[in-house]
């Protein structure tokens, strides 16, 4: 099971919400985890709120939500959870589903071990699968159709932008060169057609020459950075007022929509932040779980 980060840290800073100040009306909280994966947080979070509080997840992935779904099927905490296979971008529409009014919502963004592990979709340049990186078929625009129908120059803008990949321009141009000769159509493909475009000492870094662009065209893919930005506002204007938002982030670009969206809304008097600025792993936490090492953390109370 993939290991819940900054769990302490989480559970500290969402359930201490002015909304929600006492243990006992904590017991009876409404809280959403809008990313929830295989439920670590959700899980820990309607522990701490039960027997009276319930715990909206949501998660867009349809396979893993299916997996999440079948293993809390029997869990003693079942009934203080509500399970939506959704995108949090329909925040609005799933509390109003469900009448719920949050006194805490949480974002763990990005992906989780199981992508890379078990779904099978070309998450990974250690395996070789199809190129989609799509989280659901149902939106987005897989991999494979970014690689071989965008523009040389739009992708040589995405792999840029997106993954600070300093090879952005000859890893696009050998995408274009490729393509001609025979569509990209598999994770293989792809990590051929870079390893041709970057220099050899690149390839001995302790980073796999790869990574950038993997991540780069699975933020596109998904269109996860205007998910954060749409996800983030929504769940600012449906919290209870005294009510907190929790996000961690593991990639600059999303830490810094997080951070703007907070400014503005600081200036526009609809926030405070309790806690200023971000907060990090502890350092035997980031022992215990790499993945961790990148997280950051920032929170903020609906006035
Ligand atoms: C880092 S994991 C969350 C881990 C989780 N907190 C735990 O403790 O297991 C992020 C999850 O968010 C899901 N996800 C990504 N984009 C989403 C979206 N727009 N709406 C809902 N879930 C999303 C991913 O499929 C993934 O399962």
């Amino acid at each position: 099971m993939h290991t819940p980060v900054l769990l302490n840290e989480v559970l500290e800073y969402l359930l201490s919400a002015r909304a929600t100040p006492e243990a006992s009306a904590r017991r009876g909280g409404r809280y959403i985890d809008a990313t929830m994966n295989g439920g670590g947080h959700t899980l820990a979070i309607a522990e701490r709120v039960q027997p009276d509080g319930v715990v909206l997840g949501i998660e867009w992935d349809t396979t893993l939500f299916q997996d999440t779904e079948s293993q809390l099927a029997n869990h003693e905490l079942r009934k203080n959870l509500i399970l939506v296979n959704d995108s949090y971008v329909n925040l609005k529409k799933i509390a109003k589903d469900h009448d719920f009014q949050p006194d805490g919502i949480l974002f763990d963004l990005g992906l989780s071990s199981w992508h890379y592990e078990m779904s099978g979709r070309g998450f990974t340049f250690k395996k070789d699968e199809p190129l989609d990186m799509r989280f659901n078929p149902s939106g987005g625009v897989p991999v494979s159709e970014i690689v071989n129908l965008y523009d040389v120059p739009e992708l040589e803008q995405i792999i840029r932008d997106y993954g600070e990949e300093q090879f952005a321009r000859s890893i696009s141009e050998s995408i274009g060169l490729n393509r001609k000769k025979r569509p990209i159509m598999t994770t293989e493909d792809l990590v051929a057609v870079i390893n041709v475009a970057v220099p050899d000492w690149y390839k001995h870094r302790k980073i796999h020459f790869a990574t950038k662009t993997f991540q780069a065209l699975r933020v596109v893919a998904n269109d996860e950075l205007g998910n954060v930005v749409k996800g983030v506002r929504t769940a600012i204007d449906i919290l209870k007022p005294g009510g907190r938002i929790v996000v961690i982030s593991f990639q600059g670009h999303e830490d810094k929509i997080v951070r703007e969206i907070f400014k503005e809304q600081v200036k526009a008097g609809r926030i405070i932040q309790p806690v200023k600025g971000t907060i990090r792993p502890t350092w035997p936490e980031q022992q215990q779980n790499p993945r961790s090492r990148s997280a950051k953390m920032k929170v903020a109370e609906k006035v």
